[in-house]
C-alpha cells in the first residue's frame, strides 16, 4: 500500500452507494477528515456535507481547493463523464475514478460494444442504429425477446428487455423518433437477449493492474419474482454463490483481464472502478455492460465484506500502486433490501416523513439514498430509492432476517420493498 494516506477525502454523490462508501472510508486507520458533496440526510449525520451538485464540475474543484482536500472519490457516472477527474487532476488534486475517456465505457454503450467485439470479449451480437426503418428491419430478422439500449446515460432507464416484437418496435420508436431519452437515445443498440443468472463484478483498476472485489447479485426489476420494469436495483447480496471459485477464475481469464488489457490497449489510462455486468449463460459468462463506478446497491453489500483498508486500496489505485494488492474478505454474507417510494421507477411522492427504529438487529445498518431533512428537521423521502437496509451475518438467511426486520420497523407512508431479495440463492437446493 502507498505509505502516506490522505488526511482529508471528499466524496462526490448523494446516494446509497455514497453513504456506504462514507461508512467504509471512515473505518480507515488513517482516520481521514471526510467531506461529501452534496450528500443526503444520512451522510450529513456522519460527515460534513456541502451543497455542491455532483454535476457542478467547477464548483466541486473549487470546494476541494477551498477545503484543502487531499483526495477525491467520485461516486456517480455523470461527473465522471463530464470530466471531473480530468479537472481535479489539472488542479493537482488526486482523485479516484476514470477520466472522461474512461467514463465513456459507461456513457456510450456503442463504444463499449465496439471494444468488446474488437477484442473478442464474450458479449451478445448487436446492431447499431440511428434510423428507425433499418432498426425495425433488424428486429424482424432477430425476433423477440430482444434488448433495446439507448447509447448514452439514461439514469438506468435506457434499457428495454422487450418480450415481443411490438414492444421492441415501440422502444425503438420511443428512442429514435420520440426522443424519449433525448440525445442519449439518438443512437441505439439492438442486442440479442441473454438468459441466465446475472452477476455484478466490481473491479478496482489501475492501468493494467486490478483487484476483483467480492461478487454480488442485484435484483433489477421492481417486483417480486423479477417482474415489472427495470430499476436502478432493488436489492443485492454477496457472496453470489452461483459464481464458484472456478467460475470466477474463468470470468477473470475470459472477461476481466481481457477487458482491462483492451482498455489499456485503446490508450485509456483507467484508474477507477470497472463494474462489469455479466450474464452467466449456458455457453459461459458474457458481458452485458460496463459501468465505470461502483454499483448501487452492490456497494452496500460488497464493502461490508472487505476487511482491508478501503481508503488505502482506492489511494493505491489512483496513484498507480495497485500491483500485488491482496484483498482481505470476510466470509460472512451481506444483503441490502432497498426501500423505495411507492410508484418508483415511474412517478412517486416526495416528502413523506420517515420514522426509524430505536434499535436495529446486530450488524444491520440503514443506508440513506433518497433522503433529505424538511424545514422542521425531520427526515423525509426525497428520491425513488430511499433507503437500503443492509445486514451482515454468518449466513445469507440470517442476514436476510435481520435486514427484513429493519424494513418492517421503518415507518413511512409510501414505503415499498421487494420481499424476495436473496431468494434465488436461499431457495437453491
Ligand atoms: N445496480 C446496478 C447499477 O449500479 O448500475
Amino acid at each position: 500500500m502507498a505509505n502516506k494516506l490522505p488526511s482529508s477525502v471528499l466524496l462526490v454523490g448523494s446516494g446509497g452507494r455514497e453513504h456506504a462508501l462514507v461508512k467504509s472510508l471512515a473505518l480507515s486507520p488513517a482516520k481521514p477528515r471526510l467531506l461529501c458533496a452534496p450528500g443526503n440526510a444520512g451522510i450529513a449525520h456522519e460527515v460534513a456535507c456541502f451543497p455542491v451538485a455532483a454535476d457542478n464540475i467547477a464548483g466541486l474543484v473549487a470546494l476541494a481547493q477551498k477545503e484543502k482536500v487531499e483526495f477525491v472519490v467520485v461516486g456517480p457516472e455523470v461527473p465522471l463523464s463530464l470530466g471531473l477527474v480530468d479537472a481535479l487532476m489539472k488542479a493537482g488534486i488526486p482523485a479516484y475514478g476514470p477520466k472522461a475517456d474512461g467514463a465513456r465505457l459507461e456513457a456510450s454503450k456503442v463504444f463499449t460494444k465496439q471494444i468488446l467485439l474488437k477484442y473478442k470479449i464474450p458479449t451478445a451480437p448487436a446492431g447499431i442504429f440511428t434510423e428507425v426503418e433499418p432498426a425495425l428491419a433488424y428486429l424482424q430478422k432477430r425476433g423477440a425477446p430482444i434488448v433495446i439500449k439507448a447509447d448514452g446515460l439514461a439514469a438506468g432507464k435506457g434499457v428495454v428487455v422487450a418480450q415481443s416484437l411490438a414492444e421492441a418496435e415501440a422502444a425503438v420508436r420511443d428512442m429514435l423518433a420520440g426522443n424519449k431519452f433525448g440525445s442519449a437515445g439518438s443512437q441505439i443498440l439492438i442486442e440479442d437477449c441473454m438468459f441466465g443468472d446475472e452477476t455484478s463484478i466490481l473491479v478496482v483498476v489501475s492501468d493494467r493492474d486490478y483487484v476483483i472485489l467480492p461478487v454480488s447479485q442485484d435484483h433489477k426489476r421492481i417486483g417480486d419474482g423479477d417482474t415489472g420494469p427495470n430499476t436502478g436495483g432493488m436489492g443485492t447480496y454477496s457472496p453470489a454463490e452461483v459464481v464458484t471459485p472456478a467460475l470466477l477464475a474463468r470470468i477473470d481469464r475470459e472477461i476481466v483481464k481481457p477487458s482491462v488489457d483492451a482498455i489499456a490497449a485503446e490508450g485509456i489510462a483507467f484508474r477507477g472502478t470497472l463494474f462489469i455486468g455479466i450474464m452467466l449463460t449456458a455457453d459461459g459468462p458474457s458481458v452485458l455492460e460496463y459501468n465505470t463506478r461502483f454499483g448501487d446497491p452492490e456497494t452496500q453489500v460488497v464493502l461490508p465484506r472487505i476487511k482491508s483498508d478501503f481508503l488505502a486500496l482506492l489511494w493505491a489505485a489512483a496513484r498507480g500502486e495497485l500491483r500485488g494488492q491482496i484483498l482481505d474478505v470476510r466470509p460472512d454474507a451481506a444483503i441490502c433490501v432497498v426501500i423505495a417510494a411507492k410508484g418508483y421507477p415511474d412517478n412517486y411522492p416526495k416528502g413523506d416523513v420517515i420514522t426509524f427504529p430505536a434499535h436495529l438487529p446486530p450488524q444491520t445498518s440503514i443506508i440513506h439514498a433518497g433522503t433529505a431533512k424538511n424545514a422542521t428537521g425531520q427526515i423525509v423521502m426525497n428520491g425513488g430509492r430511499v433507503l437500503g437496509d443492509t445486514a451482515l451475518a454468518p449466513t445469507l438467511r440470517e442476514a436476510a432476517d435481520r435486514a427484513y426486520a429493519a424494513c418492517e420497523q421503518i415507518q413511512c407512508a409510501s414505503k415499498y420493498y421487494r420481499r424476495d431479495i436473496g431468494a434465488r440463492q436461499l431457495n437453491r437446493p
